[in-house]
């Protein structure tokens, strides 16, 4: 849905609440030229007990570890950032929404040094469905490998949740795109799999299940993290620093998806070679189910993960 057609009135914007068509920059932001912001991407779901925004507490946390490398001090506490957030989404109702934080740094000066620039920040929330498409959860998505790859993370901090980024995860998924996929997987400097352009990636085989570790420059994914402490709550072992090769990903038994805006999305065909059968797998539909009974459930397995409104 475009913002346009959307019934959301309010931004919050370096400490007010301003109209959403209000809630602009100067074109000459530091952060606009540079690519200098952090960011957050959230969900807020409706519970059974009501709305509650998944692990707030860690996508904030994040924020902050983002912001660190860039020397970029959030001039907002941790409190002010979510109270800030409670009241928007209460003010504008938002039941099941996606939530924005950024931290960007603003107007001032124009050399890529920030100086004394100000740091701006924003938290814009609006209602967002099944990110790859409501048929991506149950049927699964077909990717292929980019030819893109993901920065090194001795190039650029990898784990920091960084706007500039995103400009080589927008080149990876277009590319999918232009293809006829629907998103990319995209490898790391040294040809193994790192993640998607905005989705951790999770491999199946022999009952075990293994995903890329942090040093393969990946983000620290917080669904990456919830599907890990899911599976091994099931007696799975999980394998959370691997190294998979590409080739391995076509002999894999199940591959899937994680992020806050893809949950959790089996991957039925890589560069059009089937993935197991070709349709949702076994373990990749268990850790889907648990995943979504955790917003589903009147009593969640996980009820420290929910921050209600
Ligand atoms: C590059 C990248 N990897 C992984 C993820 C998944 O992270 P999370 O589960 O915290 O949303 C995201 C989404 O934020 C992302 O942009």
């Amino acid at each position: 849905m475009e913002f346009d057609e959307m019934d959301v009135e309010t931004i919050w914007q370096d400490g007010s609440f301003v109209d959403w068509d209000d809630a602009t920059v100067h074109v000459l932001t530091h952060g606009l030229h540079y690519g200098t912001g952090v960011f957050e991407g959230v969900r807020c779901y409706d519970t059974q007990n009501g709305p509650a925004i998944f692990r707030w507490d860690e996508h904030l946390e994040r924020l902050y570890q983002s912001a660190q490398p860039y020397d970029m001090e959030i001039p907002y506490t941790r409190e002010e950032l979510t109270t800030a957030t409670l009241e928007l989404l209460r003010r504008e109702k938002l039941e099941s929404c996606y939530i924005r934080p950024v931290a960007f740094y603003g107007y001032g000066s124009l050399g890529v040094s920030p100086g004394d620039n100000p740091v701006d920040v924003a938290i814009a929330a609006w209602p967002w469905g099944a990110y790859l498409g409501e048929e991506a959860l149950t049927k699964g998505v077909e990717v292929m490998i980019s030819s893109w790859r993901k920065h090194a993370s001795s190039q650029i901090p990898t784990n920091a949740k960084t706007t500039g980024l995103y400009v080589n995860s927008l080149l990876a998924g277009e590319e999918a795109r232009r293809n006829g996929y629907t998103e990319a997987i995209v490898l790391n400097k040294e040809g193994n799999v790192a993640e998607g352009p905005g989705e951790n990636i999770f491999m199946i085989r022999d009952g075990e299940i293994y995903t890329p570790g942090l040093s393969e420059s990946i983000l620290d994914g917080i669904t990456r993290n919830t599907v890990i402490e899911l599976a091994r709550d099931r007696g799975y072992t999980v394998h959370d620093r691997a190294t998979i090769s590409r080739g391995e990903l076509n002999t894999a038994d199940e591959l899937f998806f994680t992020g806050t805006a893809a949950e959790v999305t089996p991957i039925r065909k890589v560069d059009n070679v089937e993935i197991g059968d070709g349709s949702r797998g076994p373990v990749t539909e268990e850790l889907q189910q648990a995943f979504f009974d955790l917003i589903d459930r009147e009593t969640s397995a996980h009820e420290e993960w929910f921050t209600y409104l």
